[in-house]
């Protein structure tokens, strides 16, 4: 399938959500079957581009490691580790931070989103994320990434750096592929114009892999649709309910027109409880796992540390490789 190495990566920003168990996670676990050669990463070092508490990060990278074994995640089929214990990223970050111009940058329009809606002036990595994203995924020589449509942009910079670096100094890097997911943008229960996101701070737009079932049934009663009380699926007039119909196809493995045809008769009201209902079920037992995994400190820290090691056998060679070349 000409898929030899996948690489992926996850902010410790805090408890998944829905959108990033269905947009990304849950595609993680199937793809450790497909391919031989999978990491997944702990992109500590992409969420200091904001400011952090040092304490709730650490923590959250524990807490997302619970997540992802509970979830499926495979530490005998997938390398998983914290991008902040390979140094070889940041090295290859700051070399790839010399192959790319600054315009080329300037004009990503998620630098400027984001830069937009800080308080303060963005930090210089802030800037330069997408070139320690490229570094992420060249590191490895990795040939495949699983991205959700908002990170095809920086993807493109992955790909120049590979195809302009194997010019100038001969083939090295493979050209990496996106593998986009076919799942939509999970939206916001509150404001379904925009995506579920880890950040928001309206607590009852997201749901996270460990709510309690009651917290799961409270945010979906209170998540926003429109005026009309029937249940139908048009994405491009009635965003709210069809994220609802999207979500529940997703976590039951229905067909949209199966969903739809066994709502008949409901009303949306009615139609929120049965798909917090769906979700509540799928996420039971990934909750009992997480809870169980938590409680084991020890173990989750050693899961990083045989991740951290395999990474840095893979990735040492290539940095060395890369400064022989340059310098
Ligand atoms: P967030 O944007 O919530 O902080 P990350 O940036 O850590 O999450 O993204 C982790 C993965 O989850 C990425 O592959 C991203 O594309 C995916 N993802 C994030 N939000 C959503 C969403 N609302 N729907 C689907 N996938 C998502
Ligand atoms: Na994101």
């Amino acid at each position: 399938n000409g898929i030899h190495r996948i690489f992926s990566g996850i902010q410790p920003t805090g408890i998944p959500h829905l959108g990033n168990y269905l947009g990304a996670i849950e595609s993680w676990v199937s793809l450790q079957e497909k391919c031989s050669s999978v990491l997944f990463s702990i992109v500590d070092l992409h969420s200091i581009t904001v400011p952090q508490d040092p304490a709730v990060l650490h923590q959250s990278i524990l807490d997302i490691t619970a997540v992802l074994l509970a979830c499926g995640i495979n530490p005998e089929k997938s390398i998983l580790f914290q991008q902040s214990q390979v140094p070889e990223h940041s090295e290859l970050g700051w070399i790839f931070g010399c192959l790319v111009r600054m315009s080329w940058l300037q004009n990503l329009p998620q630098w400027k989103r984001k830069n937009a809606s800080l308080k303060q002036e963005g930090t210089v990595g802030l800037f330069t994320y997408p070139v320690l994203q490229a570094a992420d995924i060249l590191l490895y020589k990795s040939t495949h990434v699983p991205v959700g449509e908002d990170q095809v942009t920086h993807m493109e910079l992955a790909r120049d750096l590979a195809q302009r670096f194997n010019k100038k100094y001969g083939e090295f890097f493979p050209v990496p592929t996106s593998l986009l997911t076919t799942m939509k943008r999970v939206k916001s229960l509150r404001d379904p114009s925009a995506k579920m996101s880890k950040s928001d701070p309206d607590k009852l737009a997201t749901v996270r892999v460990t709510d309690s079932p009651e917290e799961i049934m409270m945010k979906f009663r209170k998540a926003v649709t429109d005026f009309t009380s029937e249940v139908t699926y048009d994405p491009s007039t009635r965003l709210g309910v069809s994220n609802m119909v999207d979500i529940h196809a997703a976590v039951t493995g229905l067909t949209i027109e199966e969903v739809i045809c066994q709502s008949v008769g409901l009303d949306t009201a009615q139609y929120k409880v049965v798909v917090a209902e769906a979700v509540i079920q799928k996420f039971a037992p990934i909750k009992n796992e997480i809870e169980r995994l938590k409680m084991d400190e020890g173990y989750l820290r050693k899961v990083l540390q045989v991740g951290t090691e395999k990474a840095k056998e893979l990735a040492k060679p290539v940095c060395q490789e890369v400064k022989k070349l340059l310098i």
